[in-house]
């Protein structure tokens, strides 16, 4: 069964159509890259899982069951936002969502619950390089690294599925390169399921496993909202180390083959 199920799913504001009869499966740990024309939609897709809007109409399930209307921390789904607050430490930033979520009443953790989310908190600091940072203030810290503060910050939810909207739009190419290593290598590690939307056709093929275009498929340039957009192509990817891992099993198997064929005590180098 796949985690994210689309069926038929429109979204309108009002007269204008702004999605239409999207169907999709997405299955655990797919990384989908989502790129499209600027207003066709790939925001309102992801506010619409996150469930911060509904669909007009069709299904949207999560494990097959149609997902609440309400955004919720249970349902595993967490939009990276730029939500670093600038009067909390680079530490408190990353801890702030469990504080919030563990005491709802006082915002705040204590004993042995906030010597355990701290412990969690510095080792996603590890794992984004900001440990030697954990003191300092957002405002004293590097564009990149403010983003890969917000990147821990969702991540210490730890989420199922992680969504992504345009996270490096801004970032120079050095920084960006080393945030697309960073994220694929969280991805991997918690096996998460990622939607990120990105304008950079380079940088969905890169990191995605699976790339959505958004498009209008049908157009009536007297009423611009009576159509909206739909995933015009859904294109898998190989990633290219399973690629290699493949070839390479199969000359194995292939030198293996040519080797059993050779006669008795013979032996061959390809
Ligand atoms: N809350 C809203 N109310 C009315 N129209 C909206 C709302 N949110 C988005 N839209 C419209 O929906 C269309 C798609 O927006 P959006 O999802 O942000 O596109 P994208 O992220 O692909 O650029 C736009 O025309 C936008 O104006
Ligand atoms: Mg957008």
């Amino acid at each position: 069964m796949s985690l994210i199920t689309v069926r038929n799913l429109w979204k309108e504001y009002g007269e204008q159509v702004v999605l239409e009869r999207m169907n999709l499966d997405i299955g655990e740990h797919e990384f989908c890259t989502l790129v499209g024309a600027s207003g066709c939609g790939k925001t309102t897709f992801l506010r619409m899982l996150l469930g911060e809007e509904t669909p007009s109409r069709g299904q949207l399930l999560l494990d097959g069951v149609p997902m609440p209307n309400e955004p919720g921390p249970d349902r595993g789904i967490v939009f990276q936002r730029y939500s670093v607050f600038p009067h909390l430490t680079v530490l408190g930033n990353v801890l702030i969502g469990l504080e919030l979520r563990g005491a709802r009443l006082l915002g705040r953790l204590f004993g042995r619950a906030r010597r355990e989310a701290v412990r969690q908190a510095e080792h996603m600091l590890d794992a984004v390089g900001l440990s030697a940072h954990r003191n300092k203030y957002p405002s004293a810290l590097s564009g990149g690294m403010q983003q890969r503060l917000a990147i821990a910050q969702a991540l210490m939810m730890r989420p199922r599925v992680l969504l992504l909207d345009e996270p490096f739009g801004a970032l120079d190419p050095g920084i960006r390169a080393d945030m697309h290593r960073l994220l694929r290598q969280l991805w991997q590690q918690d096996r998460i399921t990622v939607f990120m939307v990105t304008h950079d056709i380079q940088e969905a093929f890169a990191l995605g496993t699976r790339v959505l275009v958004f498009d209008k498929v049908r157009l009536d340039t007297q009423a611009p909202g009576a159509y909206g957009a739909t995933v015009t192509y859904d294109i898998p990817l190989l990633r290219r180390s399973e690629h290699i891992t493949r070839e390479v099993e199969a000359t194995r198997r292939k030198t293996e083959r040519f080797q059993h064929s050779l006669p008795h005590g013979a032996s061959a180098t390809l």
